[in-house]
Order: C-alpha cells, then sequence, then structure tokens
C-alpha cells in the first residue's frame, strides 16, 4: 500500500479498502494534498476487481473540521479560479463503487460535504453535522448546497448554510443525512460490516444500483426508470445474476465472482 501524508489507507475486510483522515492536529482539515490523496486512492480502487468497497472515517475524534481555512485565506480571486480541488472533488464523486463513511466528532464544512460523498453515512450518537462557511464570508463549495438540501430538506439545509448552525447526530439522522447512528467506539466498526456485507453482494448489480440511485438526483422520474430498466437489462447479461437465481432455488449461498 503506498505511503500518504494525509491519510492512512488499509484492507479493513475481504474486498474492503479503509482511507482514515490523518491531520489530527489540525482536526482533519481537508487541506490540497489530502483531497489529492483521496482521490488518488479512489482512482486506483476504482480499477481493482479485488477492492468492492471502501470506509471513510477520520477516526475516533473528529471526521473533518473542512476546508483548510489557512490554504483558503491565501487564495486571491486568480487562485480560486485555478484551484485544483474541485478536480479532486469531482473524482471523489465520480467512484463507481459503495463508499460508507464512518463519522464521529465534527463534520463541518467540506467535512459534511465529503461525508455526503459517501452512498452512506454511519455517524456516532455524539456527531454534529454543519456548514459554518457562511462565518467566514463564504458558501459551501464542495456540494454542500446541492447535496445538504437533497438530504434533509429545504427549511434544515436553509438553516444550516445561512445561520451556519450544526445539527446534532439525531437531528442527522432523522433529517435523512446519516443512515444510522451507533455509539462512537463502534461507528467505524459498523461502517467496516455495512461495507463488508456490500462487498459480498454481486459487485456488477451493486455498481449499477449505485449509479441509477444517484441519478434520481439528475434526472425526472421517466428517465430515471428508463436507467433503471436498462441497468436491470445489463445485468441480464451477468454470471453473478445466473447464480443468484440458482442458489436461491437450490436452496443454497450464492457465490458471486463479479462477472
Ligand atoms: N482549517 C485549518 N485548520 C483548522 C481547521 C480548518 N478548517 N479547523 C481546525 N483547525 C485547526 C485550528 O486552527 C487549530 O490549530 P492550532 O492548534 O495550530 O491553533 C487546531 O485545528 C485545533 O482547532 P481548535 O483549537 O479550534 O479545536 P476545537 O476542538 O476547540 O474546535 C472546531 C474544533 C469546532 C472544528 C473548530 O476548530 C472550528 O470551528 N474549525 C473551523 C470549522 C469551519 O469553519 N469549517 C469550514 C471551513 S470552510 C470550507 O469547508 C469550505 C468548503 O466548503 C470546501
Amino acid at each position: 500500500m503506498a505511503d500518504f501524508e494525509d491519510i492512512v489507507v488499509e484492507h479493513a475486510a475481504d474486498h474492503v479498502l479503509q482511507i482514515t483522515l490523518n491531520r489530527p492536529k489540525a482536526r482533519n482539515a481537508l487541506r490540497t494534498n489530502l483531497l489529492r490523496e483521496i482521490a488518488e486512492t479512489l482512482d486506483a480502487a476504482a480499477s481493482d476487481d479485488a477492492l468492492r468497497a471502501v470506509v471513510l472515517t477520520g477516526g475516533e475524534k473528529v471526521f473533518a473540521a473542512g476546508a483548510d481555512i489557512g490554504e483558503l485565506a491565501a487564495l486571491d480571486l486568480k487562485g480560486v479560479v485555478e484551484d485544483a480541488r474541485p478536480g479532486y472533488w469531482q473524482r471523489i464523486a465520480e467512484f463507481p463503487k459503495p463508499i460508507i463513511a464512518a463519522v464521529n466528532g465534527y463534520a463541518l464544512g467540506g467535512g459534511c460535504e465529503l461525508a455526503m460523498h459517501a452512498d452512506i453515512i454511519i455517524a456516532a450518537d455524539d456527531a454534529q453535522f454543519g456548514q459554518p462557511e457562511i462565518n467566514l464570508g463564504i458558501l459551501p463549495g464542495a456540494g454542500g448546497t446541492q447535496r445538504l438540501i437533497r438530504a434533509v430538506g429545504k427549511p434544515l439545509a436553509m438553516k444550516m448554510v445561512l445561520a451556519g448552525e450544526w445539527i446534532d447526530a439525531r437531528t442527522a439522522l432523522t433529517s435523512g443525512l446519516v443512515a444510522e447512528l451507533t455509539p462512537r467506539e463502534a461507528t467505524i466498526e459498523r461502517a467496516q460490516a455495512l461495507a463488508a456485507t456490500i462487498a459480498a453482494k454481486p459487485p456488477m448489480a451493486v455498481r449499477q444500483a449505485k449509479d441509477v440511485l444517484l441519478k434520481a438526483f439528475d434526472t425526472g422520474l421517466g428517465a430515471g426508470l428508463r436507467l433503471e430498466r436498462q441497468a436491470f437489462t445489463i445485468l441480464a447479461a451477468t454470471e453473478d445474476r445466473q447464480e443468484g437465481l440458482s442458489a436461491f432455488m437450490e436452496k443454497r449461498k450464492p457465490e458471486f465472482k463479479g462477472r
């Protein structure tokens, strides 16, 4: 496994890669290098058939306190226009396999946005989510305005982005931002277990499902249903579909091969 400065990358379970943000002294602030390291790790994982799901965490104490404010402060208009970070965010968003975020502590600004790049968020019951960028004279710059409103709805998204107020884990759960709460000491373990469960499913079906589910944010119902039918048809050509259906009828456990 390659050595990184700002993240730790390891295998967490069969077919599961874990990325842990590793800038504890800066509360895992997402400096450009950290985003680059995540993007490069995911690019490599995308083309590695042995990897089927990713756990993304900031560790036990904090998920991430947002963009690195020191870096932001150093950017003038030209710097913002030519910033490399949007390109890294795009690569993270385009990762085709499932990402499970395990959020302990704060997920603020870009930290909340990074969590929303995951497909499922598992959070500690004392985690906190916020988009405090307004306090810095800016606004969420990594998809926060668009993903948050889709996740939690207009009133809460407006409150978080316009007033900069944070929400607690329970609110994040009931509003739909988070899938599940756990005690803090169990968050990463639960995310790993969920990732392992998904990694044991037929990978082509998982990939198609993630793709079509996310398209729901970009398309109307009719177009989305056509995409679903297309994906359903594509899977008819896979060995794993045959295996899944046969195993059910033969009352045995399926052995999926990713073909
Ligand atoms: N960028 C850079 N450094 C940060 C940081 C950030 N986002 N957040 C924390 N740090 C640094 C602090 O400067 C401090 O460094 P020093 O020890 O060298 O002074 C260290 O991390 C510890 O911070 P605190 O002493 O403040 O720790 P705390 O536990 O008391 O508070 C916190 C933690 C509530 C997260 C607080 O640090 C905080 O409010 N941070 C800023 C949160 C924020 O505004 N995020 C939005 C950033 S903008 C953005 O994300 C844009 C975008 O959409 C992409």
